[in-house]
This record gives C-alpha cells, sequence and structure tokens, in this order.
C-alpha cells in the first residue's frame, strides 16, 4: 500500500456539539495508522458526537482533525468518507427499498475489500444477497451496514454502538468477525460501545469519555485488572456498563 494509505487520525483541541451548544470540549488524541481503540462513558457523555464530529456531521467550534498530514475539518461528510473514513452508525440506516447487494455497492471504492471477500465474512449476507433492505433482521442489518462501510475502502472505520440491541449468538458471531479485521491489522479502528468488557477485550487501548471530555485514555489491561476504577470512571454501578 502506499504510503498515504497508512494515514492514522489525530484531533486537536476539538470542541463541538450542535448549533451553540458545545458538547465536546477541548478534546485532543491521536490514532496511529491501524491502531484500534474502544471508547466506552455512560450515556449521554458524547461519544455518538465525538464519531460524527470525525465524519463532520456536527458543527466543529475549534480544533482540529487530521487524517494523516492532511488537515480534514473544513471537509463536508462525504469528502471525509472518500478520504478514507468509513462509518457505521448507531441507527444502521441501510436502505429499505435497496437489495443486500445494492445496499452494499453504493460507496464501492476501489480497494482489498471486495464483495466476494465480505460474503466471505459474512456468508448470511451473500444468502440474503437479493432480499430487500427492510426485510432483514437487525443482526443482518448490522452486517449490512459493516460490509457496506468495508466496501469504501476506509484507512479508519467508525463503529457505533455496532452490538446494541443484538441477541447473543449474533453478538458473538459479530465479535468474532470485528476480531478478524483487528488481528488482520492495516485498518484503524475506533469502537464505542456500552458493552465493557467486549470493548477492553477488542483493543489494546481504551478511552473512556464523561461529559464531553476524556477522562482517561490507556491500556485497556490497566481497567481490566482494576473494575473498582472502570466502576469509578463510568460512574455509580457501571453507569449501565456491564
Ligand atoms: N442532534 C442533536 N442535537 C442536539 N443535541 C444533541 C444531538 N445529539 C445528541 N445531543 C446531545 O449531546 C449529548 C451527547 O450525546 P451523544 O453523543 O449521543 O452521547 P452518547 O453517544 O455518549 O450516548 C447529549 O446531551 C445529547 O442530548
Ligand atoms: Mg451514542
Amino acid at each position: 500500500m502506499p504510503e498515504m494509505q497508512k494515514a492514522g487520525l489525530s484531533l486537536g483541541n476539538v470542541s463541538a456539539g450542535y448549533g451553540a451548544t458545545v458538547v465536546l470540549e477541548d478534546l485532543s488524541f491521536d490514532l496511529a495508522a491501524g491502531e484500534k481503540l474502544s471508547i466506552i462513558g455512560r450515556n449521554g457523555v458524547g461519544k455518538t458526537t465525538l464519531l460524527a464530529t470525525i465524519m463532520g456531521l456536527t458543527r466543529l467550534h475549534a480544533g482540529r482533525i487530521g487524517l494523516g498530514d492532511r488537515d480534514i475539518a473544513a471537509l463536508r461528510p462525504n469528502r471525509r468518507a472518500q478520504a478514507g473514513i468509513g462509518f457505521v452508525p448507531q441507527q444502521r440506516e441501510i436502505f429499505p427499498s435497496l437489495t443486500v447487494e445494492e445496499n452494499l455497492l453504493v460507496g464501492l471504492r476501489p480497494g482489498a475489500w471486495t464483495l466476494e471477500r465480505i460474503y466471505e465474512l459474512f456468508p448470511r449476507l451473500q444468502q440474503r444477497r437479493a432480499n430487500m433492505g427492510n426485510q432483514l433482521s437487525g443482526g443482518e442489518q448490522q452486517m449490512l451496514a459493516f460490509g457496506r462501510a468495508l466496501l469504501t475502502n476506509p484507512r479508519v472505520l467508525l463503529l457505533d454502538e455496532p452490538f446494541e440491541g443484538l441477541a447473543p449468538v449474533i453478538v458473538e458471531q459479530l465479535f468474532h468477525a470485528l476480531l478478524r479485521l483487528r488481528d488482520e491489522g492495516g485498518l484503524s479502528i475506533i469502537m464505542v460501545e456500552q458493552h465493557a468488557k467486549l470493548a477492553l477485550a477488542f483493543a489494546p487501548r481504551t478511552m473512556v469519555m464523561s461529559r464531553g471530555r476524556i477522562a482517561f485514555d490507556g491500556a485497556s489491561r490497566s481497567l481490566i485488572d482494576d473494575p473498582a476504577r472502570l466502576d469509578a470512571l463510568c460512574g455509580i454501578g457501571g453507569g449501565g456498563l456491564h
């Protein structure tokens, strides 16, 4: 791969929100090329807003967003996608009146990910390839949202609560697929996840957000080894994390 393809992501003193409202306050972090990062935190602390801000879907009040050596803060969302950021939103946003295969091909860009590889990763999607988007189960929709993002051949993949509302057996299948992606290297991944166990197991590095700020950014291991600290960071009783 050319050097540009290996670029990481960096946020510098980012403040962002909706209209005049500031949700994220002075956030800074770097994600190296190929690095995996989990983000946890209670409901409403700004996890989705952070991913949306990287995608250009919020109002940026201050700060820099870099992809490799390029400042992407002024780019519109579709240009950021073209620059190499793939986004799997919390609502999945499947096109109901397109088939599975048509949904997959919507953002297709040439690269290592091909339709064949997506079908190999998610055989279920191949079986359902001619079904309409609105005929899919929640798990199938999530696989489709994943596959569609991968087919844009991004450098950075953003996942917003990919396991939300799914049956345990589906969660296990999807998590397995994600671990495969993780272990293949290459792609940088940020996964926002409510299940702290899955989040900590997925990435060696975890960030805990609290009220629009970064309350912790470090080794997942240190939180696995210190449940009391994890609990304190995520709020009383784990703040709904499990
Ligand atoms: N479209 C929006 N317009 C205005 N405020 C919003 C919008 N989306 C989220 N918020 C507010 O931003 C804050 C962070 O929300 P969000 O990023 O969705 O949190 P999380 O993903 O961590 O649950 C919350 O106070 C929420 O009410
Ligand atoms: Mg959210």
